[in-house]
């Protein structure tokens, strides 16, 4: 497994409710960076994940409180697509949300697979991406991406704001949960962001 991780602004809004660290909601943490937590999107967002984390997301798509949401693909994806770079065969997208990155990687070489465990969100995903002319090339299906079993492993795993937005208690089954969907010569592409307290 070939693992890319590239180094972007720190996006921990969500990851970082698991453990408060001193200074929450203060506008000076530590080492003199924003707390996220003070964006009100991100506060109602936090505010919504009180019990099961995917009813949390559920309500985060029924609520409209989607503060990640580029309406467009990551831009990385656009740049690497247009390089030709990336793995061909198939593709994973999970915690793909509405699903710009799915569509902008799909292609006659290249089938992907949208995962999401909200089923609004991937009512929305398809809504808005069912009639593109690539729509042959992606699907989208409500799941959970630690439960679901594929009938074949991926060549390209492309994780955006799934991984950093987990319960940090996830992270070891993130990681042999990838394992078990990529292939053994498969690409993980993934942006992983410094955190300066941990
Ligand atoms: C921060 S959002 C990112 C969405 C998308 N990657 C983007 O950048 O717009 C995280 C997404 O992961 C989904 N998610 C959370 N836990 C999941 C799980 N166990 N399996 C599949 N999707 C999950 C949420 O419903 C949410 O849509």
């Amino acid at each position: 497994m070939r693992a890319l991780s590239r180094v972007g602004e720190p996006v921990r809004w969500l990851a970082s409710r698991a453990r408060p660290r001193r200074g929450m909601g203060s506008s000076s943490a530590a080492g003199g960076r924003r707390d996220p937590g003070e964006n009100p999107k991100v506060g109602r967002l936090r505010e919504l994940f009180t019990g099961d984390a995917a009813d949390g997301w559920e309500k985060s798509w029924e609520f409209g409180v989607t503060p990640w949401d580029l309406g467009k693909p990551t831009p990385v994806i656009e740049h690497l697509v247009r390089s030709g770079t990336l793995p061909k065969g198939r593709a994973l997208v999970p915690g793909c949300g509405m699903g710009y990155d799915v569509v902008a990687l799909a292609c006659p070489e290249r089938f992907v697979v949208g995962l999401d465990v909200s089923d609004l969100a991937i009512k929305k995903a398809k809504q808005w991406s069912s009639s593109l002319p690539n729509a042959d090339y992606f699907t989208f299906l409500a799941e959970d991406f630690f439960k679901w079993i594929p009938s074949e492993q991926f060549d390209l795993i492309f994780d955006y704001t799934f991984f950093c937005a987990l319960d940090p208690s996830l992270r070891v089954a993130w990681a042999e949960t990838v394992n078990r969907l990529l292939k053994p010569d498969g690409e993980l592409l993934t942006l992983i962001y410094l955190i300066h307290y941990r």
